[in-house]
C-alpha cells in the first residue's frame, strides 16, 4: 500500500484526462455540427489520431495500475468507496468502448480509408445514420456523465473531508518513486 499514485499514473492521469475532455469536445461540438464535406477531413484526421492514441494510453494506465503498488483507500465508508471504485472502472470501460466503437465506424463507412490512405469512395451524409455512430455517440455522452460525477466526486471529497484529494495524483517530491 501506498499514500500516493506513482508518477507514471499521475503523469499519465493528467495527459489522458486532458486528452479525452479535448478529444469529448471537439468531437461535440465541433465534428458532428461540420457538413460532412472535404473540408472536415483533416479534423478527422486528428479526432481519428488523438482517439487512438487514448485507447493505448488507457491500455498503458491499466497495466500500470496492476503492476503498481495499491493505493490506500480513501477514508469513506464502504459504499462510497465502491462507488469510487466503479466509477474509476467504468471510465476506463467506457473509454475502451468509445474508441473501439470509433474504430469499426471509420472502417464501416469508410472514412479511415478515405482519411489514410485517400479511398475515392463517398463521405456518409451523416455518421449518424449509421448503426455505430449512434452507439459512438451515444457512449461519448455516458463517458461524458462518468467524468462529471468523478469530478463531482473529487470536488465534494474535498468539501467533506478538508482533504485535498489532488495530492494523491500528483508527483510527490519527498518520497524516491521508482517509477
Ligand atoms: C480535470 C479534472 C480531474 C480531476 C480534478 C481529477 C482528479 C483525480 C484524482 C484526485 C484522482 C485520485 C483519486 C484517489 O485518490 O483515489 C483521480 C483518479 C482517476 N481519474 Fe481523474 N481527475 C480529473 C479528470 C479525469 C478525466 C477526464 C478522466 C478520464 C479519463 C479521469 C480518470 C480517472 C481515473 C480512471 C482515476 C483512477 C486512477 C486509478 O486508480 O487508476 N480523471 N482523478
Ligand atoms: C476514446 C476516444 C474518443 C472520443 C472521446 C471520441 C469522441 C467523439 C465524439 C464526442 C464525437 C461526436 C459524437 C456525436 O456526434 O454525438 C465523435 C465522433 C466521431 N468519432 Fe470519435 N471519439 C474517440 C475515438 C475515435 C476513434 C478512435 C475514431 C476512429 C478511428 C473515431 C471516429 C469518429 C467519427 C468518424 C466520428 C463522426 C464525426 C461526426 O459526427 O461527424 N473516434 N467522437
Amino acid at each position: 500500500m501506498t499514500d500516493n499514485y506513482n508518477k507514471s499514473a499521475v503523469v499519465s492521469h493528467w495527459v489522458h484526462g486532458f486528452m479525452i475532455l479535448l478529444v469529448l469536445t471537439t468531437g461535440t461540438v465541433v465534428l458532428s455540427n461540420m457538413p460532412n464535406n472535404i473540408a472536415k477531413l483533416d479534423s478527422l484526421k486528428i479526432h481519428m489520431i488523438l482517439g487512438a492514441v487514448i485507447l493505448a494510453l488507457t491500455i498503458y494506465r491499466i497495466i500500470n495500475n496492476m503492476l503498481s503498488d495499491k493505493v490506500s483507500p480513501l477514508k469513506v465508508g464502504e459504499a462510497r468507496e465502491k462507488l469510487i471504485r466503479y466509477n474509476h472502472i467504468a471510465i476506463y470501460v467506457v473509454v475502451i468502448l468509445v474508441a473501439l466503437s470509433g474504430i469499426l465506424l471509420a472502417k464501416g463507412s469508410g472514412v479511415g480509408e478515405i482519411v489514410f490512405w485517400g479511398a475515392n469512395t463517398e463521405l456518409y451524409k451523416d455518421f449518424h445514420d449509421f448503426g455505430m455512430g449512434i452507439a459512438h455517440s451515444i457512449l461519448t455522452k455516458i463517458l461524458i456523465f462518468l467524468i462529471v460525477m468523478h469530478i463531482a466526486g473529487v470536488v465534494s471529497y474535498g468539501i467533506k473531508t478538508k482533504e485535498n484529494l489532488l495530492r494523491r495524483m500528483w508527483i510527490n517530491r519527498n518520497k524516491k518513486d521508482k517509477k
